[in-house]
């Protein structure tokens, strides 16, 4: 997929449909085999914090990609085309501990450019992000009842926030 860099402030993106309805991939580790985990994420944001371009991703602990999520500066987040849509459901269904994600989806990754998780080729978006924040999730900050229903007591996320370092994407994506 031909993408192209993209200024920052010219990137565009219907953000709560992108991320809730079409998905994206979050990657971690490093380009090499077996370094790096990716998993289907359609929680998360896109915004501004400390005068960066920021986004944020929650990730349960016991996420294969969790472990790598920990050890790794960076992250990389991929949106598909429409026809990739099976391969996000694996991505999203599997665990990597089982499953090589990349044989089963057939997904090419490719290096990024600013960070060493890698993007992958059949992405029509990539942003390379760079962790600034982690926090977790506590129950005792909820303010509205229903939020409680998505944890059963357990597995509450931690929450990334990562600077946008670069933003590579198709024309769509610049305004
Ligand atoms: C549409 C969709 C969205 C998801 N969003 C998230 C998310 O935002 N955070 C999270 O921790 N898990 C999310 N998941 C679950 C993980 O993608 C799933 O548990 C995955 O198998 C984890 O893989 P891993 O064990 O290789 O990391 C989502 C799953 C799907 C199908």
């Amino acid at each position: 997929m031909q993408r192209d860099l993209i200024p920052v402030d010219r990137f565009t993106l219907p953000v709560i449909q992108a991320i809730g309805t079409r998905w994206m991939l979050l990657t971690a580790g490093t380009f090499a085999p077996g370094q790096f985990n990716c998993m289907t994420v359609s929680w998360g944001g896109l915004g501004v914090i400390w005068n960066k371009p920021m986004a944020l991703v929650v990730v349960r602990p016991s996420r294969h990609t969790f472990t790598f999520m920990e050890a790794a500066e960076s992250f990389t987040l991929s949106i598909f085309p429409p026809e990739y849509r099976d391969a996000l459901t694996l991505c999203g269904t599997r665990s990597g501990r089982s499953v090589d994600k990349v044989k089963e989806t057939g997904l090419t990754p490719v290096a990024s450019t600013q960070v060493s998780a890698p993007a992958f080729e059949e992405a029509e978006l990539v942003l390379e992000c760079r962790k600034m924040y982690s926090d977790d999730i506590d129950p005792k900050r909820f303010l509205a009842n229903h939020i409680e229903a998505n944890y059963n007591g357990r597995d509450y996320h931690r929450l990334y926030m990562a600077e946008i370092l670069a933003v590579f994407g198709t024309p769509a994506y610049r305004a």
